[in-house]
């Protein structure tokens, strides 16, 4: 299919969906090889998903292994993910979802949106992602959201803790100039508010000298962003260590000088087309 680049393309299946389940648990599942999401969480809650094992190869596009919309009170624990697009990501109208003991990788990380491509998206609240570790994944912890959003919406109390990176090449994210594939006005920016996000305990290797990104919205800044225990190193040869904060001045303990918004950029950057 097209979807990574026309959004209203003709969808293709997802191995499983899930939708209107409430007060129910799903555990011991295998999805191989899907040609587009292995797992669709829609409209489901008070929901646990455990023992899952979900793999396809890391070039199959948007084969997200767990993905999920409009639910509440979802829990993901003990899976083992491994595809080409994100590990677990979490769309819009998301509430109390908690994502613990999971391991990634390849793939490209745990990522709240993408939001704000769509009009009147609802708030994604209540996020806690605990001990999970990525290996080899192209972003670890990310908040994405698309420039030009056509509603205002919000993205709010989002926690990371605990998290082990191994060679991975955006570990610490926020990207809200999100734009894959395709062409986007970048002037118009996007209307996202982020807000009373932390990454706490984050421990691990970086492939890219670029270990934390924080670009945030021009005009609608992130608010109360922590970072505490960020210990990240870089082991390439692709210059130092370092750390860019854009629209944000998060609140930083346990961090190295070389974490900690080394860079403060008030120009306008480029669009992100990963
Ligand atoms: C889930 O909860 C919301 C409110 O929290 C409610 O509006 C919705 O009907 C519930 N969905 C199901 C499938 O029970
Ligand atoms: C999900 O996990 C949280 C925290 O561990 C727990 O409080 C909650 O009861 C769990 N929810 C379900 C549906 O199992
Ligand atoms: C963390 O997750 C791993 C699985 O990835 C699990 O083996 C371990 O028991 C978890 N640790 C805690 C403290 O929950
Ligand atoms: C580290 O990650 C990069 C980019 O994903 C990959 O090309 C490389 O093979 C990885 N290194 C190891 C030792 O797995
Ligand atoms: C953010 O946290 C503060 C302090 O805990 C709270 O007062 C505020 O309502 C929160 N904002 C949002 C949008 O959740």
């Amino acid at each position: 299919n097209d979807c990574h680049k026309n959004k209203n393309c003709k969808p293709i299946p997802v191995n499983l969906r899930f939708e209107f389940l409430t007060n129910s648990r799903v555990w011991d599942i295998t999805s191989l090889n899907s040609k587009n999401f292995h797992m669709h969480v829609f409209r489901c809650n008070h929901t646990t998903f455990q023992h899952l094992t979900i793999t396809s190869p890391d070039e199959s596009r948007n084969t997200d292994g767990i993905h999920i919309g409009a639910s509440t009170g979802i829990n993901i624990t003990q899976a083992k993910i491994g595809t080409g697009d994100d590990c677990v990501s979490i769309g819009d109208d998301s509430h109390q979802i908690t994502v613990t003991d999971v391991t990634c990788g390849p793939g490209h990380g745990i990522s709240i949106g993408s939001l704000g491509r769509y009009k009147e998206e609802k708030a994604v609240t209540g996020i806690i992602v605990k001990n999970c570790t990525l290996t080899n994944t192209q972003n670890g912890m990310r908040i994405k959201t698309w420039p030009d959003s056509p509603s205002p919406s919000i993205a709010s109390d989002i926690h990371f803790e605990d998290i082990i990176m191994v060679n991975v090449s955006n570990p610490i994210l926020i990207d809200q100039l999100y734009c894959p594939y395709t062409q986007c006005d970048q002037k118009p920016p996007s209307k996202v508010k982020i807000s009373n996000v932390s990454f706490k305990n984050i421990k691990g290797s970086s492939f890219t000298p670029l270990a934390v990104k924080l670009v945030c919205t021009r005009g609608i800044p992130c608010e109360n962003v922590e970072l505490t225990d960020i210990d990240l190193t870089y082991g390439g040869n692709q210059g130092p260590l370092t750390s860019l904060c854009s629209n944000v001045k998060p609140t930083i303990t346990g961090a190295i000088k070389a974490l900690a918004c080394a860079t403060s950029s008030l120009a306008p950057l480029p669009l992100s087309k990963k």
